[in-house]
């Protein structure tokens, strides 16, 4: 049996920006996670997902895997078998079992679900076939199975839940890994050259978390921006960046003033994107949210597409903010980073 647990994320800066490729974002892990686990099964497998979905799938007699393609977990299952078979190594078939922690009463936080299953599977089977990834491969493989069924994901998710702590991640170009006709070569890529990941130190900042209780699509926001195309969009990318770089340079030093100053620009820069595109980053309720945060002393703003899902705020630890929140039908999530393991 093999057990493989993976933490959900938050975005602190950098979304929408970092879906184009070699654009940073910053991101952190949180103690909430996936675990997954993997037992070797005869002939038929089983996925079962937070005891509510299960696939059946099963391999042909040339070691094929039929199965629904329905989820990102057979997308992780996928890239993992191509990547055996491009070794060499003989199929196994097994069960999984897959316990999420990343939802309340059967609805989703917002906080990576889809990027943390697709991390734990994915260490679960690469372990299982003997595979020996660093965590830095384990997150191209798990990109290039996202990038299956989502095609515009940046990435940022998987890299916060591989690696936990606070991270500075770049997107690699994933329309150039898609053209590679091996997971091999895909693995190998030109398509890798902008991406990069780099841990950064936390600030000694509270992280306060609320819960807007509306599930959001991130694929389908990440659509909608992309299809009003903002005439503007150079101008965000290049704020964006400029935040992103102020804020990495503000947790190295430890400058407590300027991570709040650049968390706020980053509010004000995501708002300029609803401006310009007219799509609802952020909603009323997130409105709410951050303005609570920031009347008590802290920096707030939506985390990852926004829409709904969470906001994060930070500043020191404040219960009044806290039940301010409860009152305007925003749910405190009770959660800390989860540290990385460098
Ligand atoms: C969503 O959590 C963050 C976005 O930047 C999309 C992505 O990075 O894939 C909006």
């Amino acid at each position: 049996m093999i057990t493989t647990r993976a933490p959900g994320k938050l975005y602190i800066a950098g979304e929408y920006a970092v879906v184009e490729p070699g654009h940073p974002a910053i991101l952190v892990a949180v103690d909430r996670h996936i675990t997954v686990t993997l037992t070797e099964s005869d002939g038929v497998g089983c996925i079962a997902s937070s005891g509510r979905r299960t696939v059946t799938w099963h391999r042909e007699a040339d070691g094929t895997m039929v199965m629904k393609r329905h989820s990102y977990v057979t997308r992780a299952i996928e890239v993992v078998d191509r990547l055996r078979a491009e070794r060499g190594i003989p199929p196994l078939t097994f069960d999984l079992t897959i316990d999420s922690e990343l939802e309340e009463g059967g609805r989703k936080l917002g906080l990576g679900s889809s990027a943390a299953v697709v991390v734990a599977v994915i260490e679960a089977v690469t372990e299982l076939y003997g595979l020996g990834l660093s965590p830095i491969d384990r997150i191209k493989l798990a990109i290039l199975a996202t990038v299956a069924r989502s095609p515009r994901a940046s990435g940022g998710d998987i890299a916060a839940s591989t690696l936990g702590g606070w991270i500075l991640y770049r997107s690699p170009d994933r329309a150039v890994l898609a053209r590679e006709r091996t997971v091999t070569a895909a693995m190998e890529s030109a398509g890798w050259q902008g991406f990069d990941v780099r841990a950064l130190p936390a600030p000694t900042l509270d992280l306060m978390v609320g819960w807007t209780g509306t599930p959001a699509s991130t694929q389908s926001l990440v659509d909608a921006v992309e299809q009003a195309g903002p005439a503007d969009f150079d101008a965000f990318l290049a704020d964006s960046d400029r935040i992103v770089h102020s804020l990495a340079g503000a947790l190295e030093s430890g400058d407590h003033a300027g991570v709040q100053s650049a968390v706020r620009e980053a509010r004000q820069n995501l708002a300029r994107l609803q401006e310009s595109t007219g799509i609802a980053i952020e909603t009323d309720r997130l409105a709410a949210l951050c303005d609570i945060a920031v009347a008590h002393g802290a920096a707030a703003k939506p985390s990852g597409a926004g829409g709904g899902d969470c906001g994060i705020a930070l500043g020191t630890f404040d219960r009044g903010l806290l039940s301010e929140w409860e009152s305007a039908g925003i749910v405190p999530l009770d959660l800390h980073v989860q540290e990385g393991a460098a």
